[in-house]
């Protein structure tokens, strides 16, 4: 059954490109309209709400103070700091501005994301804008759920855990949820036997290619990113990269745009 009150939920979008956002929706376990109607009360989310302009404002502010100290930030993208934060803004003020404001009262603040988690591809170098991950950005603690995108059922589960046992999920060092991040791409892959065997896939569309081999010579990541893709999979389980053939690009790891590239190389 549904919680008297449901958790409010303000979701802020910054530097990025919304397929967090976009995962969100996708969501299989519950589907999202049981999420928004039932279980969290989303109360403001640039892509999903139906007010614009002052009247999204308005809803922002409004909510900021019915449920001060008692709802939960997630944000998505991360925070331009060089020029006082003037690369990113939204109604006038900067993600800066806005982002040490909603934070300061939010019960937590969830990062959805490897740009909100690390600052994203906008942060690769020589990073001119200063582009930083919340916690870096703000000086604040946050819980991370790195990817990009990240699978949604990582965020449904942080959201789950605090409604059934009132409190956050554990995390790494990293801030990343055990539950979701303890192990690597490697640890869990179907492919690793291919590895054992130094069975390796050394070109795409070839024999060893279309036989599921490793995609260790490829360039794949697997070995050093810590994620569940290989077990929860995405969309209700129907593949994730490395099924479809593709190696690991890292695109959970810190900093992955710099220090997994060049992807497509061991
Ligand atoms: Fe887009 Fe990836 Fe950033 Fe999410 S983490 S907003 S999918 S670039
Ligand atoms: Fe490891 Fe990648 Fe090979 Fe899977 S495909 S076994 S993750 S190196
Ligand atoms: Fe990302 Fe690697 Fe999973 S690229 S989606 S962590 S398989």
């Amino acid at each position: 059954a549904a919680p008297a009150q449901r958790p409010p939920v303000i979701w802020l979008h910054f530097a990025e490109c919304t397929g967090c956002s976009e995962a969100a929706l996708r969501t299989m376990y519950p589907w999202i309209d049981e999420v928004l109607l039932d279980i969290i009360s989303m109360e403001y989310h640039e892509t999903i709400m139906a007010a614009a302009g002052h009247q999204a404002e308005d809803n922002l502010h409004a909510a900021m103070s019915k449920y001060k100290d008692k709802y939960l930030c997630v944000v998505e993208g991360s925070i331009p700091t060089k020029f006082d934060g003037a690369y990113g803004k939204v109604a006038g003020r900067t993600f800066l501005e806005i982002g040490r404001e909603v934070t300061k009262h939010a019960m937590a603040t969830i990062c959805m994301g490897s740009c909100a988690t690390y600052g994203g591809p906008q942060a690769a170098k020589p990073n001119p804008g200063g582009y930083k991950g919340v916690s870096a950005a703000l000086g604040i603690k946050t819980i991370n759920i790195p990817g990009c995108p990240p699978n949604p059922i990582n965020l449904i589960g942080t959201i789950v855990n605090y409604l059934l046992m009132g409190k956050l999920p554990a995390v790494d060092s990293n801030g990343r949820p055990l539950f979701a991040y303890a192990n690597t791409i490697h640890d869990k892959c179907p492919r690793r036997s291919h590895f054992e065997n130094g069975e390796f896939v050394t070109e795409f569309g070839s024999e060893e290619a279309k036989m599921g081999f490793c995609l260790y010579e490829m360039g794949c990541k697997g070995p050093e990113t810590y994620n569940n893709c290989p077990i929860v999979k995405f969309n209700d389980g129907t593949s994730w990269p490395i099924e479809a053939g593709h190696p690991c690009i890292g695109c959970s790891e810190p900093d992955f745009w710099d220090e997994m590239s060049p992807f497509f190389e061991t």
